[in-house]
């Protein structure tokens, strides 16, 4: 099914309290989840989401009374929180982005480049529009930006140009039409020419980096002192955010321009407000996970502790 990255040490992180409540906000196939209601005592929680149905459906078959199953966007998070009364609860917190193998390798789902499949690419084929449908609305312009903007790819403008030109002809409605067109587009590479541009549509189409920062602004309002923040991401631009938020929020030193004057004991007053979490050094998979699991490949671990609301 899916093998779960780097969990050891996530769920290490996590600090666990046996009677705590937790939040596995990218539920998939539950192996954080699993891991989380082993170390939880009988009188924990654990809340888990996912916006995917297919999820939900694995989440319902684990007959445990500690969990509770939300299926919706993360991004929502503080509204989940509220609606259950655990608004300053929360002991810990597990976000595993991306998609999940049962995803992937599901054909029918169109997130796959090897495999041919209709090309949808939505995490919940109930909402909104397949990628095929975008790709034949979309303008040149627009393809080619989404592209370079979400996978940061080189070739964007002559893989835009390409499409549109077969589009005039045929509609593109499979992942091979468009691996095949994508392949044509570029010089010969070591790695898969669709990997950048696959990943591109499917962050763009599920909105991925907008859920990621309103998820972020919330996090501070539902979290306890002491809470944990675990969030394993698998790209430089899911990262860049996660990194500048933590950053941001455990800075010592305000950045003020430095002709404004402070004293001291207002510097410190400032800081106190200001240093909201305590970070963790980043940790990445060793050589063997990345052996046995080669979607680890790119992981990287964040992890950070909320000190105290003010
Ligand atoms: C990498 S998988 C998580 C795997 C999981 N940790 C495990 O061990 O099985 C990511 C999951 O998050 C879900 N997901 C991604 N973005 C989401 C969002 N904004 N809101 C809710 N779920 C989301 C996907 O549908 C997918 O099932």
């Amino acid at each position: 099914m899916h093998t779960p990255v780097l969990l050891k040490k996530s769920i290490q992180f996590l600090k666990i309290k046996k009677n705590g409540t937790y939040i596995d906000a990218t539920f998939g196939c539950g192996g954080h989840s699993k891991k989380i209601l082993k170390k939880l005592g009988s009188q924990g929680k654990l809340y888990v989401i996912d916006k995917d149905p297919e999820s939900i459906k694995i989440a319902k078959k684990i007959k445990d009374s500690r969990i509770r199953i939300i299926q919706g966007s993360f991004s929502k998070i503080y509204k989940y929180c509220k609606k259950y009364k655990i608004l300053r609860k929360i002991n810990g917190i597990i976000l595993d982005l991306g998609i999940s193998s049962l995803q992937l390798n599901n054909y029918k789902r169109g997130f796959s480049f090897k495999k041919d499949g209709p090309l949808d690419m939505r995490m919940n084929q109930k909402k909104g529009i397949p990628a095929s449908k975008w790709i034949m609305n979309a303008t040149e312009k627009k393809i080619s930006e989404v592209l370079k903007k979400y996978g940061e790819e080189r070739y964007s403008k002559k893989i835009a140009f390409n499409i549109t030109k077969y589009k005039k002809n045929k509609k593109i409605k499979r992942t091979q039409q468009l691996s095949k067109i994508i392949k044509k587009s570029l010089p010969y590479q070591k790695k898969h020419p669709s990997r950048r541009s696959f990943q591109a549509i499917r962050i763009y189409l599920n909105n991925e980096l907008y859920e990621l920062k309103k998820f972020l602004k919330n996090i501070l309002k539902i979290l306890k002192p002491k809470g944990r923040l675990c969030i394993i991401s698998f790209h430089s631009l899911e990262d860049r955010i996660i990194k500048n938020f933590m950053f941001k929020n455990s800075r010592k030193i305000p950045n003020f321009p430095s002709s404004i004057p402070f004293t001291e004991k207002e510097l410190i007053k400032l800081n106190k407000k200001k240093c909201k979490l305590k970070i963790y050094k980043k940790i990445f998979p060793k050589k063997k996970e990345i052996l046995n699991n080669l979607r680890s490949r790119s992981a990287i671990l964040r992890i950070a502790e909320f000190k105290k609301y003010k």
